[in-house]
């Protein structure tokens, strides 16, 4: 049976998360921008990054694991390139803060690399790369998470989901995002399929003994895409945004529900690129918007309805959803209507424990 679903307007689930967000003791200012990013999220349909964190942020800020008032700092360490200082602030502020010094550098400069360092969990990276390319610029975001997938012909987690986020600005209102996990499934979908008791299919996890799996049960490990590629990408985006800014790298990165009074001391980096200082920004962007007609206009295979442009289906769900109010469970719904700050669920060191 499908959970029961509440439609809100995304203005007023905003409001329903800033409150709790201030109620756990995050600044006024710092929950309001937490709770944009998850109702851009949820609106976009990628409700794994929306309204269903909230408890768990709100547990970790409750218990001390976020830091309330950061001191925050920027350390310009070239013309181009810099480091913001997040004092394991929730991270969903900070690597906002730190695109603000890329997007100044990057406009001025041409280009911009500039990492957040110990930050908590930052979030879904659409977020940041469509600010920037509202700018535009052309941006590339990536950051580290907890250590949840197999390396290629291993056992053992060894590095994060990690994802990878690209956007390029268009003629169009909206620019083209690309952003993607580098493990083949979020661990939400294997979570949803243990809530349903369905089989997952054999390409997304392994077992304890690196084996794959179609019991959602008995996952150990999360596979990265197209095996050793999606192993070397998520290796890629460990060192740039965890090894490059000296920061833990690999399996000494924290889990997500480890020790929640403890800062998480997480790595992002963003690069931007101002195509200005490379071509015509105008014939750059008018190419692009011919990019995306060229691929509308190609034949949809079989079982297809067209091409879509990367960011387009989130697009999509985002027009509807301003008309017909976005999806929350009932459940979501209640807690975020409730005094209750979180109900202690989330401290437990196992990352593949069944919740
Ligand atoms: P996904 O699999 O839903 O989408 C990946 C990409 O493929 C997106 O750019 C999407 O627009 C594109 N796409 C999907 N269907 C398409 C189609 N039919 N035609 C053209 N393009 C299509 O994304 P995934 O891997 O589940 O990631 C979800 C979110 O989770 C991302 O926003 C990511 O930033 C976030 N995330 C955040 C982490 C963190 O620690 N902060 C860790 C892992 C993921």
């Amino acid at each position: 049976m499908s959970e029961e679903l509440v439609y809100l307007k995304a203005k007023d689930l905003q409001d329903l998360m800033q409150v709790k967000f201030e109620r756990a003791g995050l600044l006024p200012e710092h929950a309001q921008e937490v709770a944009k990013h998850l109702t851009y999220a949820d609106s976009r349909g990628v409700h794994s990054h929306g309204a269903v964190r909230v408890e768990y942020y709100s547990e970790r800020i409750a218990k001390g694991g976020t830091t309330i008032t950061p001191n925050f700092s920027f350390e310009k360490t070239g013309p181009s390139t810099g480091v913001f200082h997040a004092d394991n602030a929730i991270g969903h502020v900070a690597a906002r803060k730190a695109l603000d010094y890329a997007i100044d550098m990057a406009k001025e400069n041409g280009v911009a690399v500039v990492g957040v360092s110990q930050m908590g969990h930052s979030g879904m990276l659409s977020y940041y790369v469509d600010i920037a390319a509202q700018q535009d610029l052309v941006a590339l975001a990536v950051c580290q998470s907890d250590p949840m997938s197999v390396p290629f012909g291993g056992t053992k987690p060894y590095f994060g989901t990690n994802p990878i986020a690209f956007s390029a600005p268009t003629n169009g209102e909206r620019p083209i995002i690309f952003d993607m996990a580098t493990t083949v499934q979020a661990w939400g979908k294997i979570l949803d399929a243990r809530s349903k008791d369905n089989e997952i299919p054999p390409t997304w996890a392994v077992d304890e003994t690196g084996a794959p799996t179609t019991d959602p049960h008995k996952v150990r490990g999360l596979l990265p895409i197209s095996g050793p590629k999606g192993y070397g990408l998520m290796m890629m985006v460990d060192i740039l945004s965890g090894s490059l800014l000296g920061l833990p790298f690999g399996q000494h990165v924290s889990s997500m529900y480890a020790d929640l009074s403890a800062g998480r001391n997480l790595g992002q980096l963003f690069i931007l690129i101002n195509p200005s200082y490379f071509t015509d920004l105008d014939k750059f962007k008018a190419n692009l918007s011919k990019m995306i007609d060229e691929l509308h206009e190609n034949s949809p295979a079989p079982g297809f309805d067209q091409v879509y442009y990367p960011g387009e289906l989130s697009e999509i769900r985002h027009n509807k959803h301003e008309e017909t109010g976005i999806p929350i469970p009932t459940g979501i719904y209640n807690y975020l209507q409730s005094e209750v700050v979180h109900n202690n669920q989330y401290d437990n060191s196992d990352a593949f424990a069944e919740k």
